[in-house]
């Protein structure tokens, strides 16, 4: 049977086990696990309520291999789904090689104690897990994830050889909140304040933080809305995989509402990852912001608007300059209606459930480690249309590509 293990009940883990308990077809028995036991229950309680499937529910420390391998043997899950955080990767690949099972995660490792994500630590596992006849998939959410299926897509149907690429990640929804992150407040702030770097002429390139910005109109009325460029870990990826590339870069949109507490969040110490004493108590300022920040998956009821997500991508065919711009968009209280989920973790966790989906069929299996874009991004692309974040593509003019203007 296809049974899966399920690790983070937070913002991404509650859509990912809705959107798996709605396609029985592919997924059986779900066991959801998490460090606190009562969030795996209410998230059971919400997918037993909207899909009428029962999920199992566990504690687990996913910084534990020995604890995990042993859940993942008593569930008999043949997939484990990481949505934990990204400082279990690696506990959790160790285990999956312990207990003989195949992973998926959606964003790179990274250490607690240095805000550095890179895969070098993971496609370290690529023997391990080839030897073992395992599979595992790296960064199967939105961005990383539908943004290097978006890639290799147009690679496979649309270019001879692609030569820029811009990933565009726009949020136009408003949560109503002073301030609050789209998902983990940790792991955003500790991305959002990294060093840009960006992909030219064969090598990173690292400019300060935010330090280069563009008013950028998305389709269909979602709005214009300031993007900034900055480092995001597809880069890394897809700049390996696709030879051709001459430059690749990322951009994300941000209110000066929120750069505004960033700022002052920054300069009052409450972004710092190292230890400080505090009444004879060592605590991580980072940390305890997240403790009184908004929980991210208590968005979905205030948030309104929408998502824009999408790829510019320039390069040859058939001799000739091409341009196209593929994009999804997605409605903050549309997903709120089907899963109780603001968009962010809802186009986190459909990927992730699409990405195991084609584990389980066979499509995307096979020994070792893999980055989205090294499988084939057909079944994946239809997917995406059959489970709730349909996408269009338009043809743009390589001069609209270069000023990224997609309508
Ligand atoms: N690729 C993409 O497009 C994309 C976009 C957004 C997010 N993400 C990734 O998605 C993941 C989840 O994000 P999120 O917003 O859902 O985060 P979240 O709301 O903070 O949820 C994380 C969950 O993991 C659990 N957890 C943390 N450490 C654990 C441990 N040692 N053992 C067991 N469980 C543990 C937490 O338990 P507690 O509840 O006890 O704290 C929580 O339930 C993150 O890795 C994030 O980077 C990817």
């Amino acid at each position: 049977m296809n049974d899966v293990l399920i690790i983070g009940a937070g913002g991404v883990g509650h859509v990912v086990a809705h959107k798996c308990a709605m396609v029985p077809e592919v997924f059986g028995r779900i066991t959801l696990a998490s460090r606190t036991l009562s969030k795996c229950e209410a998230v059971a309680h919400g997918v037993k309520q909207r899909t009428g499937r029962t999920i199992e529910v566990a504690q687990v420390d996913a910084d534990d291999p020995a604890q995990t391998a042993a859940l993942i043997r008593r569930s008999g899950a043949r997939l484990l789904i990481n949505v934990a955080l990204p400082y279990q990767d690696l506990a959790l690949m160790d285990a999956c090689l312990e207990a003989g099972c195949d992973y998926l995660d959606t964003a790179n490792y990274e250490p607690r104690d240095v805000a550095k994500f890179e895969y070098s630590w993971q496609w370290a596992y690529q023997e391990r897990f080839a030897k073992a006849g395992l599979s595992a998939l790296l960064g199967s959410g939105f961005d990383p994830g539908v943004t290097n299926v978006f890639t290799a897509w147009a690679l496979k149907h649309h270019f001879d050889e692609i030569h820029t690429l811009d990933i565009i990640d726009v949020n136009g929804g408003n949560h109503g909140k002073a301030f609050a992150t789209n998902f983990n407040p940790e792991i955003n702030i500790r991305e959002v304040t990294a060093p840009c770097r960006h992909f030219e002429d064969g090598r990173f390139v690292e400019t300060p933080p935010m330090s280069l910005h563009q008013p950028f109109t998305c389709p269909d009325g979602v709005g214009t809305y300031e993007i900034y460029r900055m480092y995001h870990e597809e880069l890394e990826s897809l700049a390996k995989h696709i030879p051709t590339l001459r430059r690749a870069q990322f951009w994300m949109s941000f209110s000066p509402n929120y750069l505004k507490h960033l700022e002052v969040l920054g300069n009052v110490g409450m972004t710092r990852i190292d230890p400080v004493l505090y009444n004879g108590v060592e605590i991580i300022p980072l940390q305890f912001l997240k403790a009184v920040l908004p929980d991210p998956g208590d968005l979905g009821k205030s948030t309104k608007g929408r998502t824009c997500i999408g790829n510019v991508i320039t390069g040859v065919r058939d001799g000739r300059p091409k341009a196209l711009y593929i994009h999804n968009i997605c409605d903050h209280e549309a997903c709120f209606a089907e899963v109780g989920s603001q968009a962010i973790s809802y186009t986190t966790g459909v990927p992730a459930m699409i990405g195991a989906k084609q584990m389980l069929e066979g499509t995307w299996r096979k020994p070792g480690v893999w980055n989205m874009e090294q499988h084939d991004p057909d079944p994946f692309m239809a997917d995406l249309n059959a489970h709730g974040l349909p996408w269009s593509v338009t043809e743009l003019t390589p001069q609209q590509a270069e000023g990224l203007q997609v309508v």
